[in-house]
């Protein structure tokens, strides 16, 4: 199999990443209990390059996501070394500017229900004493411009695009007095969903280069479910094309 780059896509629904085994040739799958890992070559007409896919749908939350990464990690490792793994979905907005199909890269993430207190100060991860995980600057930045630029030409639906922080937390917010409770403690989040600061976690641990992209669905109020489920579908339509912008142009070492 010759390629020149190994990324990993993964996300918690099958909504969330659209039609990318329709795009990948000589897939082969791996099966771990109830959990899917496909690995394919996408042909990168464009740029006259193939790039290996390895893509599973994790499940919702900070374990099924945990465990999908590490898995893919385990599957990939010595043979096919990881460049990037990218993280990608639908997140709630926080901060009141945030719209419907707005993107959010973070450039931190933090586990707000974590709490290891009186022994760690609240939110610090035990293992690797902070609070916040942050992506490579490189890549991060890498991404941000290239989804800025792709979404003004390609992708009109989406709206504006934002850093900041993302928290994560095995609770799905549909509530006003939920996410206010947040806001007032962690005033710097931005947007919430139920992975991304879990698979930070454990790529950190693990040494492997990440990136988080989300999609505001909804508000996380009283509307939230509402909202998500109207979102994700149409959102599916198109979820594929996020990605392939990535793809397309990554051009990192
Ligand atoms: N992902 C998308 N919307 C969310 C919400 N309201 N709470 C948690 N995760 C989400």
């Amino acid at each position: 199999m010759k390629f020149d780059k190994h990324l990993v896509i993964l996300s918690a629904m099958p909504e969330e990443i659209g039609s990318i085994l329709e795009n990948l040739s000589e897939i082969k799958k791996f099966e771990f209990g109830d959990l899917i890992i496909y690995r394919g070559l996408w042909e990168d007409t464009k740029n006259n390059r193939k790039i290996l896919i390895s893509t599973a749908w994790s499940g919702w939350g900070k374990v099924c996501a945990s465990r999908a990464a590490t898995r893919i990690i385990s599957l990939s490792q010595h043979i096919f070394p990881i460049n990037l793994l990218i993280f990608t979905g639908v997140a709630g907005a926080l901060n009141e500017e945030l719209n419907q199909w707005d993107l959010v890269l973070p450039t931190e993430v933090i586990q707000y229900d974590l709490d290891a207190t009186p022994i760690f100060e609240k939110f610090v991860i035990p293992s690797l004493k902070k609070k916040f995980l942050a992506p490579i600057p490189r890549i991060h930045s890498w991404a941000f411009k290239t989804l800025k630029k792709g979404i003004k030409k390609d992708l009109k639906k989406f709206g504006n695009i934002f850093d900041g922080v993302i928290g994560t937390a095995d609770k799905f917010i549909s509530s006003k007095e939920d996410r206010n409770k947040i806001r007032k403690e962690l005033p710097s989040i931005q947007a919430i969903e139920m992975e991304g600061a879990a698979v930070a976690q454990v790529l950190e641990q693990e040494r492997v280069p990440w990136i988080i992209v989300r999609v505001i669905s909804d508000e996380a109020d009283n509307n939230a479910e509402q909202n998500f489920n109207t979102f994700l579908k149409e959102y599916s339509k198109i979820s594929w094309e996020l990605v392939k912008l990535l793809l397309i142009n990554y051009d990192l070492d």
